[in-house]
């Protein structure tokens, strides 16, 4: 990522900050953002709209990938919306002063709680994922004499086989009201009855880490087409459309990422000529990105202990972390770079599986992985880890999740504090 360099030492830096001195400072395991590839990040998509769309519309930063009071104040002064999906997000994101109006609500099966909180709170955008949530809805909006602003969660259906990359699209059909079989039609028509509800417009999300345009542009145009069979059966217009994220970032140097620039202006074309060809007004269009936002804005550092070489078979080097603050090679045997970030100048020509220091024989962040030749002591950075993996981080085995800190323009500074041995046994009775 373009907010790391190596300086004379042969220490990997971060937006003007030493690695081995972060390090120092700060302890390991630690989490590391650059608040300037954030907000830089954040530019990029807000500037889109302006090219595209003159400004009619606005990214929403999914919170899911990394939550914490400061980044969504550094999201919402970049002018971005926020996406939570449990009241936990949502009471982070109050803490940290965004408005309840900029704040959008997902999540299939919401608690009763979670919905009174969110209609209490006056959440701009409840996204409702089943129509058994709209009843709920309607009555916390009722006993509060208010009227909540919902949109539904559509699952476009897009056909899997002329199109395979959707597959993930697939595999996450527990979400949505589907579109097809004439459900959404329905959950649309029942909510246009509601008193206590208003229908501002539809979302759909079609998966994460993808690296191909076509599936948002087919994804944009199946929905359009359904505003156009609304406006037809229902004589409705909506105000917005969600087009969600997932957009694919560089875990390594041979991923083919699409500069965010394309994947905007590839959908705003769709968006554009699917409108014009249904006589449409254009929606304010939103997306919903989270991991193209802070992944490789985020590394973690950690300290290395043994190398353990078993001839033949692999070299282990473990570490002072593992799958407590980072689950994502032992659940989806996730990609990684990783380096020795104290012999950054130094050829990559030992091969190690980095293994974490959790009771459990998965506990691995990357297996036959090229590193700088290690030794006990040393720094090992994992790269773009800053999206799911704070926010995925547990306390097995009694670990600590670690301080994240943030750097920018050379300083750094404490967004979380590390957890306390106190912290862990806060609620134990
Ligand atoms: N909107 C909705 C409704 C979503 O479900 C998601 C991600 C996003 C937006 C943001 O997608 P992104 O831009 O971050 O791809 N834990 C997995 C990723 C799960 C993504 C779930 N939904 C991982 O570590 O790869």
């Amino acid at each position: 990522s373009d907010c790391l360099s190596c300086n004379d030492a042969g220490h990997l830096v971060i937006s003007g900050c030493d690695t081995v001195d972060l390090a120092r400072q700060y302890g390991t395991p630690l989490y590391v953002m650059s608040e300037d590839k954030i907000r830089e990040t954040c530019r990029r998509y807000v500037s889109s709209f302006q090219t595209n769309y003159g400004g009619n519309g606005r990214p929403i930063y999914a919170s899911k990938a990394f939550s914490c009071k400061e980044i969504y104040r550094i999201v919402l002064s970049e002018g971005l919306d926020v996406e939570v999906v449990s009241g936990g997000e949502l009471y982070t994101a109050l803490q940290a002063g965004v408005p309840a109006s900029k704040i959008h609500f997902q999540g299939n099966n919401k608690s009763i709680g979670e919905i009174v909180y969110a209609v209490e709170s006056g959440v701009g955008d409840i996204v409702v994922d089943h129509p058994s949530e709209l009843m709920q809805i309607q009555r916390a909006a009722a006993e509060n004499s208010t009227v909540a602003s919902i949109s539904f969660r559509i699952k476009p259906g897009i056909d899997a086989h002329t199109h395979d990359f959707i597959r993930t699209g697939q595999i996450d059909s527990k979400f949505g009201i589907d579109l097809i079989s004439g459900e959404a039609m329905e959950a649309v028509r029942t909510a246009l009855t509601m008193d206590h509800i208003v229908l501002k417009g539809l979302h759909c999300h079609i998966g994460s880490q993808i690296l191909e345009k076509e599936p948002f542009v087919h994804a944009a145009e199946v929905m359009l087409d359904f505003y156009a069979q609304i406006r037809d059966e229902l004589g409705v217009v909506f105000e917005h459309l969600n087009l969600g994220g997932g957009f694919g970032i560089k875990y390594r140097d041979e991923d083919l990422t699409i500069p965010y620039e394309e994947y905007m202006a590839a959908v705003s074309v769709a968006v554009h000529s699917k409108c014009k060809a249904k006589e449409l007004p254009t929606p304010k269009i939103f997306i919903e990105p989270g991991r193209s936002i802070v992944g490789e804005a985020g590394i973690t550092l950690y300290t290395v202990g043994s190398v353990k070489e078993i001839p033949g078979v692999r070299n282990y080097v473990t570490i002072d972390g593992g799958m407590f603050d980072n689950p994502r090679y032992a659940l989806y045997q996730a990609d990684y770079t990783c380096l020795i970030a104290n012999k950054a100048d130094q050829p990559a020509d030992y091969i190690a599986t980095i293994a974490g220091k959790c009771c459990e024989s998965g506990d691995l962040i990357q297996e036959h992985t090229a590193l700088q030749t290690p030794m006990e002591g040393d720094l090992l950075v994992v790269l773009s880890t800053g999206a799911y993996n704070y926010s995925m981080a547990s306390n097995y085995n009694r670990n600590l999740k670690p301080a994240c800190v943030m750097v920018s323009e050379g300083e750094s500074r404490i967004v979380i504090k590390a957890e306390t041995y106190e912290d862990l046994v806060r609620n134990d009775v």
